[in-house]
């Protein structure tokens, strides 16, 4: 299994490109399965995720053509599809549960394979299931599957989220274009992935408004058709290497990141220290001569602070200056990264969803362990800012969210490689 090797203290001086939205192309590529025609996908971006959910589709019978080593996707659902999504491409990725709502309305009927847990959490698909059972349908769950019918073909209403979901909002809006008549979606999650999933559905041909905010009503037609639809660039990323900059004290000009889809992160780091310019066509993160200060974090669903940037802010907040006060209210055990950033030095206690971050002088390099996507690259922060070597194994994990990581942060100045097994 590859390993990666960090020699800290560098402060990264460079231009990082920001590559598109994982998560918004995870729900853009099934969105391909509700057309005939085909969809293309422009910006997409060359992760291990993308290539999961490509063979997802594949093995349902869309055609998936990868173009400019994976920038551009063009999916084709124009022949007969299967609707079993097998539990081996499943339980690699929980994504493959946003088969569902597109099966279902093209077909009528999915059988998915139920995605499991992760190291995050329980990661149940309740809200995925109500919503579709609003729309007319009916589910059973059976050896491991969730088996989901329409026998009379998908019906609008009104679902009513008890919990903002992303992947649930995301099923329902694309069962609810074919529906017949229309959906109103309450509590419907706002993040930027929707909003972009809505504008790609639209130039579809579907009918959708109010996308991004708590309510979106989609009126169902007949058929959509195909389009081309470029991805939005992935937030997550932007964030990840906006700490990177101001946790070693450097200068980095983020090409492509837009600081409306990180405002909540963006004023937090402000708060911290941190110094955002921003021209409209990128981002330059530096730090102020003091280095960060400790600030308090809680993470909500969009517009609030990212549970996908609570480990990164987490690195951060071990070497800044005071005691920060870190709380997870998305995710049941989001904190794998704890034990590991504690084994460089940091100073965290941790009680149910709450971190209680003392920042130190410095972290040691160390052997660390990547556990799930988001703690593997705050290791990788960590070691950024570490003295000494610090070595991450299990960087699969990295693979799935960060596009050629080594590459972009050694065009920085770095010291970072890959050691193969
Ligand atoms: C999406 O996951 C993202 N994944 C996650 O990013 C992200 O952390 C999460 O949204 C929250 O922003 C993709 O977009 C592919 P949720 P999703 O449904 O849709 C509970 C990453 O690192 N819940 O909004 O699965 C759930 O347990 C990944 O890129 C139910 O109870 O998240 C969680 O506590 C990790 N029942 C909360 O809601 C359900 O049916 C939010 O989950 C569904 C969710």
């Amino acid at each position: 299994m590859d390993k990666i090797e960090i020699i800290g203290g560098t402060p990264l001086e460079g231009r990082i490109p920001i590559a598109g939205a994982k998560n918004a192309c995870l729900a853009l590529m099934p969105a391909a399965i509700l057309s005939d025609k085909p969809l293309t996908l422009m910006n997409a971006p060359r992760l291990s995720d993308i290539q999961t959910m490509g063979n997802l589709l594949e093995s349902l019978g869309v055609e998936v053509k990868s173009l400019q080593s994976g920038q551009v996707i063009t999916l084709s659902a124009h022949g007969p599809l299967k609707h079993l999504a097998d539990y081996d491409i499943v339980r690699k990725m929980r994504a493959s549960i946003l088969v569902l709502g597109p099966l279902l309305a093209r077909q009528g009927q999915a059988v998915v394979s139920q995605p499991g847990g992760c190291a995050i959490g329980a990661r149940p698909i309740d809200l995925h299931l109500y919503a579709l059972e609003r729309l007319g349908a009916d589910w059973e769950l059976k050896g491991g599957y969730v088996h989901v019918t329409a026998k009379d073909g998908l019906k609008g209403g009104v679902i009513e989220f008890p919990t903002v979901s992303v992947g649930a909002t995301e099923n329902a809006v694309m069962a609810a274009t074919l529906a017949i008549g229309t959906t109103e979606i309450r509590n419907a999650a706002k993040e930027p992935e929707i909003s972009d999933l809505a504008v790609c559905l639209g130039r579809m041909g579907a009918v959708i408004e109010g996308a991004g905010t708590d309510v979106i009503r989609i009126r169902g037609v007949t058929e959509l058709g195909g389009a081309t639809h470029p991805v939005i660039p992935d937030r997550i990323e932007m964030g990840t290497y906006m700490l990177a900059a101001a946790m070693t004290g450097g200068n980095v000009e983020l090409a492509g990141a837009k600081r409306e889809l990180v405002e909540a992160f963006a004023a937090k780091l402000e708060e911290a220290g941190a110094v955002i310019e921003d021209d409209g066509k990128s981002l330059r993160v530096r730090v102020n001569p003091g280095g960060l200060s400790a600030v308090n974090v809680v993470t909500e669903p969009y517009p609030g602070f990212p549970t996908d940037l609570q480990a990164q802010m987490m690195a951060a907040l071990a070497i800044a200056d005071g005691t920060s006060i870190l709380d997870e209210q998305i995710f049941e055990n989001r904190f794998m990264h704890v034990p590991e950033l504690t084994r460089m030095g940091a100073d965290i206690n941790t009680r149910s969803g709450t971190a209680t971050v003392k920042g130190v002088r410095k972290l040691k390099g160390a052997q660390v362990m990547a556990t799930d996507l988001r703690a593997s690259v705050s290791l990788v922060l960590a070691g950024l800012a570490a003295e000494g070597t610090t070595t991450v194994s299990r960087v699969y994990h990295l693979d799935r969210g960060y596009e050629q990581i080594e590459k972009k942060l050694s065009s920085c100045g770095a010291k970072i490689r890959r050691i193969g097994s």
